[in-house]
């Protein structure tokens, strides 16, 4: 086992195509579980639980599902792009423009790129995955007194961080998609696998092993200068 700054630096989102021949073992799924069934919540609430789907057809069905990135995507994932590798390494926050389609990327053409946004089935994206993981809390229960219940939110941050972790940990790459939560993929998902009216999708992980060695990306971070202050807010850095 790498130690743990190792895995945590290490962890990353792999967006490439997985092997459908190469499954994730059911021992492995396991250990992800447990390592989220250990996650810390607010209220120790455990206000989440994981639909595993590995059945082919099933994930079929999901695969089938249609969905449209939204206007305010377009807009606002604009406000967090980079034009090139030294604009990334400059602002040290936000991804790399060249993930997106073109159109993405040039603020004169995002009227056009929102009017032409459309459907495209979930398949593309969960192109060969052998084993999604689809993390799901109820609704009606919150952390006492959190206002939005931000603190279940945070909760469920938790859980997907020790996931992630644990997967990295036995080499298993990761893709999260929070498409699976937008108001219409949701409920098709739900409608799939059974989920009860009061139960909303946080989140889900595809999982496996790419067709072939993704392609490195730059991955930045802030220094740790610019995201501390020591005693006082705005006195930057910690010595
Ligand atoms: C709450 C949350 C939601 C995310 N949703 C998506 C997503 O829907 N699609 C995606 O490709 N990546 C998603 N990501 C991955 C982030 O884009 C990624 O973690 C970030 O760009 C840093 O890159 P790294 O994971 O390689 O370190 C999400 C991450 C988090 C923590």
């Amino acid at each position: 086992m790498t130690d743990i700054l190792k895995l945590i630096q290490q962890r990353q989102s792999t967006r490439a195509v997985y092997d459908p021949n190469r499954p994730v073992a059911k021992e492995e799924v396991r250990q992800i579980i447990e390592a989220a069934r250990w996650a810390p919540t607010a209220h120790n609430m455990q206000n989440f639980e994981i639909l595993i789907v590995d059945d082919k057809e099933v994930l079929e069905k999901i695969g089938n599902i249609k969905s449209q990135v939204s206007e305010a995507f377009i807009r606002e994932n604009y406000q967090q792009l980079s034009f090139s590798e030294e604009e990334l390494l400059q602002k040290k926050v936000g991804i790399l423009g060249t993930v997106f389609p073109p159109d993405w990327r040039d603020p004169a053409k995002l009227d056009k790129a929102v009017r032409e946004s459309r459907p495209t089935p979930l398949k593309q994206r969960i192109k060969g995955c052998p084993v999604l993981l689809i993390v799901v809390y109820d609704a009606r229960k919150r952390a006492p007194a959190s206002k939005g219940d931000v603190l279940g939110f945070i909760s469920l941050g938790c859980v997907m961080e020790n996931m992630w972790l644990m997967a990295q940990s036995l080499g298993i790459s990761v893709h999260v998609l929070t498409v699976f939560a937008a108001d219409a993929v949701e409920k098709e998902v739900k409608q799939i696998l059974s989920i009860p009216d009061y139960m909303k999708v946080a989140f889900a992980f595809r999982m496996g092993h790419p067709v072939s060695k993704p392609a490195k990306h730059l991955r930045v971070r802030r220094d740790m200068e610019m995201l501390t202050c020591h005693n006082r807010f705005g006195n930057k850095g910690f010595g």
